[in-house]
């Protein structure tokens, strides 16, 4: 009897397992187990030894069981803290906060100029950012020997040897979309073109790449009125508030009589604000439609007429979010994305409000 106590008490307590244990269990007290074919024995006993035998044997069976069971509870208990060990959590830890993508000022104030101008009765037109260059510059009015040219600081694709054609440019401006729109629909004519233009210059407030607006409308009898209302009334929409504006007298080639336009703001403490003050700040450049552009559009100036303007989307995104430097919005840099980013969801409508 003692035997038995020794082996199964020891075989118990170096189960590796459950199933280990259940199989000890069969082997020492189930119904054919080596425990019970010795109480089956009993009965073959005198009543003498079967008053010394029973008791022993039931007290051998219940510790067994007792056994088991303790075993069985150790077993989850350390199956339990194996677990906790590894699933453990630092709840002192700062909170996780998530990492939302946000939406580029820039296209953020292109959405804010579509929807202002959209409300005006001004369709989104598109054109390829590598043109040829009498897209850029003869369609426009501007022949090859035209200071222009240079003044723009083109970047020229390049042609392979023995190639005479003239290289493709990238478009140093959105005003080519004039021309492929004029061809494309005919007069009458309400577009704007946002878009990507570029320019070989660096500084504080030029990149190699950058964004205009262009607008164009030709009608039968539009004026320079409707010009400087249809400007006024964007800058008051886009700025939220009423913003004076100059009109100067100026030159392009593709444009007679042309104006540069300039807002009304106050410089304080290096920090420009719109819409008050007494100085002057320029945004962009308009006019009437010259004939020869018209033409070279293929509608006939003496039925059509109308204006035109560019403006530097990165110079009003700068001015009413009061970014400093325009370098930095195409450095993709997260601090300064996260910074000025807009929410994704904060889509600008006329009715829904344009700014933050
Ligand atoms: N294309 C001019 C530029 O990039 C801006 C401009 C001036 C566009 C006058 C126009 C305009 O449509 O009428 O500097």
């Amino acid at each position: 009897m003692e035997d038995l106590r020794n082996k199964y008490l020891e075989l118990v307590s170096g189960a590796a397992d459950e199933a280990a244990l259940e199989e000890l269990r069969v082997q020492a007290v189930g119904k054919k187990g080596e425990i019970s074919l010795k109480m089956r024995e009993l009965g073959k006993m005198t009543p003498e030894e079967r008053q010394v035998m029973g008791p022993k044997l039931n007290a051998l069976k219940d510790e067994i069981n007792s056994a088991l069971a303790a075993k069985k509870a150790a077993l989850a208990d350390a199956a339990l803290d194996a677990r906790l060990k590894t699933e453990w959590l630092d709840v002192t830890l700062p909170s996780r906060t998530r990492r939302q993508g946000s939406i580029h000022p820039i296209s953020q104030v292109t959405e804010e100029v579509t929807a202002i101008f959209a409300d005006m009765g001004f369709a989104v037109a598109e054109g390829p950012q590598i043109e040829t260059d009498w897209y850029n510059f003869d369609a426009l009015n501007i022949p090859g020997h035209h200071p222009a040219r240079a003044e723009m600081d083109t970047f020229y694709t390049h042609r392979a040897e023995g190639d005479n054609r003239p290289p493709h440019v990238l478009r140093t401006h959105t005003s080519p979309v004039q021309i492929r729109t004029m061809e494309k629909t005919g007069a009458p004519i309400r577009i704007i073109c946002p878009g990507r233009v570029y320019r070989a210059d660096y500084d504080q407030t030029h990149t190699p790449m950058f964004h205009q607006v262009e607008g164009l409308a030709l009608g039968k009898d539009i004026s320079m009125a409707n010009l400087k209302w249809v400007l006024e009334e964007f800058f008051s929409a886009f700025f939220g508030t009423h913003v004076e504006t100059r009109f100067r007298a100026s030159h392009f080639p593709f444009t007679e009589p042309s104006a540069e336009v300039d807002i009304q703001c106050s410089w304080e403490d290096g920090q420009v604000k719109v819409g008050e003050g007494n100085d002057w700040l320029e945004v962009l450049g308009s006019g009437m439609v010259h004939p020869k552009v018209l033409e070279a559009g293929g509608i006939d100036p003496n039925e059509y007429q109308g204006f035109a303007f560019g403006i530097g989307i990165d110079r009003l995104a700068m001015l009413k979010y009061g970014i400093p430097d325009l370098r930095a919005f195409f450095d993709s840099d997260l601090r300064w994305l996260r910074h000025y980013g807009f929410a994704s969801l904060d889509q600008p409508t006329l009715h829904g409000g344009l700014a933050r």
